[in-house]
């Protein structure tokens, strides 16, 4: 406790007196500028075939591993690195988050998403109340809530057993539960759980085109209730159910999870249909509250328990560990060289397990929501980039898609492949291990590529012409040099899956520290929003002058 306070104490003061100055501003930094220079003409093959290359530039922890080797980092880059995270005030920060301090500076809100999966002996207490209880018992509600329906034992209207869920809900109340639905759904499950997330209502619609109305379970997730997507899907979900059924329909087939009480009763949503959700959890880290109620209905409470166990393995380590050994923090600093140092400005994440095909979707909002941003905690202007684009998709897909830019191209990206070990029990295992061969020669052509003698010699002894090697040989030519990073899960247990995205989440956080940026505000999606709504009348009453060109077109053309 009386660390903490010093803590808080410290940078309290350090914000007061605007000494969170630029990262640039840190003797690290110029470091870190002139060793990007030195490395230049480093190759990574050569760094790859130093001796203990992969047991130097490799962490472990439980089931998860992360092999850094293929990135164009030495040991100096890393202490460096570790000197500018030091130089950043890096492990006071990390303890404020941990404590409920208001990290989200510009909303004056906690960032306790970290609470959600933390053991009863956490003590985490948020202006002076411990919050555990709390957390408890809506985590209690919701997991019997799922369990009472996968069971049987909630029902439907007219006592008819639930079969469907439909999650409403968009951003960090559509993302997170669709991608752990998909990644830890088994076959034959008791109820099959889908998602509607866009505002045009295609994905509702056809989702309704096949649904049985007493049967069907419709999850509204909006921890403001106000966001116009899911209350616009909401609504249409709502009158499609009572064109069916009578109005108590609406008490015995919709839940709800949001903070929004008096919209709830509005709407209609039974009490004990409702859970809630914290403002000190913003929307794309809160899959592990009620947000993620779609997944215990997909896998039970059993499963969701594993997987926030998970997640509290990646925090204590995160919290205690070393730097050179912490796993967030390394893979944040890795992010930094790349993007601030290397000039990579995308990080392609490539699963080599189709249930995470859903994966890149999710980290998008929690990396881009977070570090897209254009000034600092303080308000200052950035004067350096901070997060790039993170994108990304099934492996073996990519191969035969985009892996041509990342082999060939000019490819500003660094790449994150992500795999298990073990594969789906689904999967024949001849076919797992070589989706993992192929993710292994991707990320080694990527590191090492081919030069131009070895691919003359390898088209000579396919006994073409000089003639043709002369004009083939540089088509053919691999830059290499391109750094990979590879995160292993023994298996897609939900333990696992919840190490990784609390790595991810902390990750950002680590990042945004060095940045001296705020992730967990979104001030950018404000606008859009607000100009929508001038547009949506405009169109409505068919007012050209309103609207720009292209509106005027969309009315010529409307059928409406
Ligand atoms: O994109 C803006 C945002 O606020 C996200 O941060 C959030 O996950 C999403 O919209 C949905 O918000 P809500 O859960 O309040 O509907």
């Amino acid at each position: 406790m009386v660390i903490r306070k010093a803590m808080v104490k410290k940078i309290s003061q350090m914000t007061a007196d605007n000494l969170l100055k630029s990262p640039r501003q840190t003797p690290a930094w110029a470091l870190l500028e002139k060793h990007a220079a030195d490395l230049q003409g480093t190759s990574l093959q050569t760094l790859l075939d130093t001796p203990d290359r992969y047991s130097s530039c490799s962490l472990q922890l439980n089931e998860l591993c992360l092999d850094y080797s293929r990135q164009l980092v030495t040991s100096e880059t890393l202490n460096l690195l570790s000197e500018l995270a030091e130089q950043t005030a890096l492990a006071e920060h990390i303890e404020l988050m941990f404590s409920g301090a208001h990290v989200n500076l510009s909303e004056d809100r906690a960032a306790l998403h970290t609470a959600l999966r933390a053991a009863a002996s956490s003590n985490i207490t948020l202006n002076n109340e411990d919050i555990y209880p709390l957390v408890e018992t809506e985590r209690e509600r919701f997991l019997s809530f799922a369990d009472a329906v996968r069971d049987g034992q909630l029902k439907g209207y007219g006592d008819t057993r639930i079969r469907q869920v439909i999650n409403i809900g968009i951003g960090g109340s559509d993302l997170g539960p669709r991608m752990l639905s998909r990644a830890l759904a088994v076959a034959d499950g008791p109820v099959q759980v889908d998602f509607a997330a866009g505002l045009d209502g295609i994905e509702l619609q056809e989702l309704l085109h096949k649904a049985d109305p007493a049967a069907t379970l419709f999850i509204i997730c909006s921890k403001t209730f106000t966001t116009l997507e899911t209350r616009t899907n909401a609504d249409m979900a709502r009158a499609w159910l009572l064109q069916r059924l009578p109005e108590d329909a609406v008490a015995s087939n919709f839940a709800a999870v949001s903070v929004n009480h008096s919209a709830l009763d509005d709407f209609g949503i039974a009490p004990d249909a409702r859970f809630c959700i914290w403002d000190w959890v913003g929307g794309r880290y809160s899959v592990w509250s009620a947000i993620g109620l779609a997944v215990a209905m997909t896998t039970g409470s059993k499963v969701f328990r594993e997987l926030l166990d998970g997640a509290a393995q990646m925090d204590e380590h995160f919290r205690v560990t070393s730097f050179s050994s912490n796993l967030p923090v390394i893979t944040a600093l890795l992010g930094i060289w790349n993007q601030n140092f290397l000039g990579l400005g995308q990080n392609v994440v490539l699963p080599y397990d189709q249930r995470l095909e859903y994966l890149p979707d999710y980290l998008q909002q929690l990396v881009m929501e977070s570090e897209g941003k254009g000034v600092r905690r303080d308000g200052m202007t950035l004067d350096h980039t901070t997060g790039g684009a993170l994108w990304g998709g099934p492996g073996s897909n990519a191969q035969h898609s985009f892996a041509q830019w990342l082999q060939q191209g000019n490819a500003s990206a660094y790449i994150t492949y992500i795999a298990t070990a073990n594969g789906s029990d689904a999967a024949l295992s001849g076919a797992h291990l070589l989706s993992l061969a192929n993710m292994i020669a991707q990320a080694e052509t990527l590191a090492r590529g081919q030069d131009e003698a070895d691919v003359r010699a390898g088209l000579a002894a396919d006994g073409l012409t000089s003639e043709q090697i002369k004009y083939l040989a540089p088509q053919k030519v691999h830059p290499g040099n391109r750094p990979s990073s590879i995160i292993l899960l023994r298996s897609l247990s939900p333990a696992n899956l919840g190490m990784l995205l609390a790595l991810y989440e902390h990750q950002v956080y680590v990042q945004s520290v060095i940045w001296g940026i705020n992730p967990f505000d979104q001030w950018g999606v404000e606008l859009g929003k607000l100009q929508a709504k001038t547009y949506a009348s405009a169109l409505t009453d068919k007012a050209k002058d309103v609207l720009p060109g292209i509106g005027e077109q969309l009315l010529n053309w409307s059928d409406t």
